[in-house]
């Protein structure tokens, strides 16, 4: 930990894909930072608002009503400027004006990788929270929002399941997931999907087709397999035109979920996890902790630097495959 220097004036901003929670973590780090005396800014559109200077001050009352609410009342953004350090100098130039002297950055990994460039350029103290659907980030039991996504996707397959039973379908569900499989190995665990694909594993459509092809034998008609979009395979999509041409009599379906997964009310898990690293990303600043991300393993905070937090990643264990394969047979 550094000598802490004086933190006077906070700026607070969500990155990258929006999650739900991340309101509530605004609120928290917002209401935080007030409580200790602290002037707190809200920045519009991630790093593009910072270099735009769509810079706003906050009073307790800006985040009042907004715990329950998806998306952020902060807007987000992806900034090419900002990998330039012309676009830092600017952002930079536009906190120094208003005195903001600590950052507050609710994102994934790609955000924290713009916020670790920022404080090698300009010494600023930055807090990482991590807020993506994708739960994709190591250091963190939890991120801000996969808990809602994997719900909603939940539910959504579960509903999916009663008209495919109704028509003895065989559907193919892709949820999101560009570089993860947390989503589809969650949701499919838990609606009892017969296979998962995922990014971090090789996709073995011999292996799908051949237990697909059994199960006909058996007349078990019903199937579910949930595809991250990501999952090498080509998605849905391609897993789906390959299932329909080696098993022709199946009545095959399709189904992408997109981006109502990013939406919607946080569940209560996101609002309290959001809550509580809000709040210490605020004290962490203050204690002279900086340049990390906040975390959440086996129910106790964790700080990770932010130059480890952009490296690695969160790995699916050999254990889950087994799960599948066992409880889907
Ligand atoms: P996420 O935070 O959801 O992973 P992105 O990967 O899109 O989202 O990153 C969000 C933003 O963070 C980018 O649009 C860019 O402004 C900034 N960023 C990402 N990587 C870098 C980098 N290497 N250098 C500077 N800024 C970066
Ligand atoms: O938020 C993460 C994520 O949902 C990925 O799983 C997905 O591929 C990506 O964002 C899509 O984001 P967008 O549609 O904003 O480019």
């Amino acid at each position: 930990m550094s000598e802490p220097k004086k933190i006077s004036s906070i700026g607070v901003l969500t990155s990258g894909g929006d999650s739900p929670g991340m309101n509530a973590a605004i609120r928290a780090v917002v209401r935080t930072g007030l409580y200790h005396g602290i002037e707190m800014y809200g920045i519009t559109r991630g790093y593009a608002g910072m270099i735009d200077d769509d810079i706003q001050k906050m009073e307790s009352r800006s985040v009042a009503n907004i715990i329950q609410r998806g998306g952020t009342i902060l807007k987000t953004a992806r900034c090419k400027e900002f990998y330039e350090k012309e676009g830092r100098e600017k952002a930079y130039a536009n906190l120094k004006k208003r005195g903001i002297n600590g950052l507050v950055i609710i994102g994934g990994d790609g955000s924290f990788k713009g916020a670790l460039k920022f404080s090698q350029d300009f010494d600023i103290p930055c807090i990482g929270l991590p807020g993506t659907i994708d739960k994709d980030i190591a250091g963190t039991d939890f991120t801000i929002g996969f808990d809602t996504a994997v719900n909603t996707a939940v539910e959504a397959i579960d509903k999916i399941r009663d008209t495919a039973d109704a028509h003895d379908r065989l559907f193919v569900i892709e949820v999101m997931g560009r570089d993860a499989g947390y989503i589809a190995l969650h949701s499919g665990i838990a609606t009892g999907a017969e296979h998962i694909l995922i990014p971090e594993r090789k996709t073995d459509i011999e292996g799908v087709v051949a237990s697909l092809l059994e199960k006909e034998k058996r007349r078990k008609l019903v199937n579910m397999i949930v595809v991250a979009e990501g999952d090498g395979f080509g998605g849905a999509e391609e897993v789906s035109k390959v299932v329909k041409s080696r098993l022709p009599n199946a009545d095959v379906r399709v189904c992408i979920l997109g981006h109502i997964q990013r939406g919607g009310s946080p569940t209560c898990l996101d609002r309290l996890i959001a809550s509580r690293m809000g709040y210490h990303a605020v004290e962490s600043l203050l204690e002279g902790r900086y340049n990390v991300m906040v975390g959440i393993q086996n129910n106790k905070i964790l700080y990770t630097p932010l130059e480890k937090a952009v490296k690695a990643k969160q790995k699916i264990g050999e254990q889950w495959m087994r799960i599948i394969k066992i409880l889907a047979s």
